[in-house]
């Protein structure tokens, strides 16, 4: 498990071990556009502010991935306890 922090409120809310970011957000009222869910179309591509994305989508490239500044909340995870995100 492991938060995310909204980078316009600073609201902060945990994403349990058996939900995605997204469905974790959306229970806090932040519907984020999806498609596949599968981490393929690049659909719910957000930007990231701090933190390590732990990324498990087959969209972004080795190099943006390393960059570690965008991520696919649909299906990848934080690697730490805390992911601030563009929202
Ligand atoms: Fe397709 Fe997230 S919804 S990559």
């Amino acid at each position: 498990p492991f938060e995310i922090e909204l980078a316009s409120t600073g609201a902060r809310i945990p994403v349990a071990a058996d939900e995605s970011v997204t469905q974790a957000l959306a229970r806090a009222g932040i519907d984020i556009p999806t498609s596949c869910e599968q981490g393929v179309c690049g659909t719910c591509l957000t930007r990231v502010l701090a933190g390590q994305p732990d990324h498990r989508d087959q969209f972004l490239t080795a190099e943006e991935r390393a960059a570690a500044d965008h991520f696919l909340p649909c299906c990848s995870r934080a690697r730490g306890p805390l992911l601030k995100l563009d929202l």
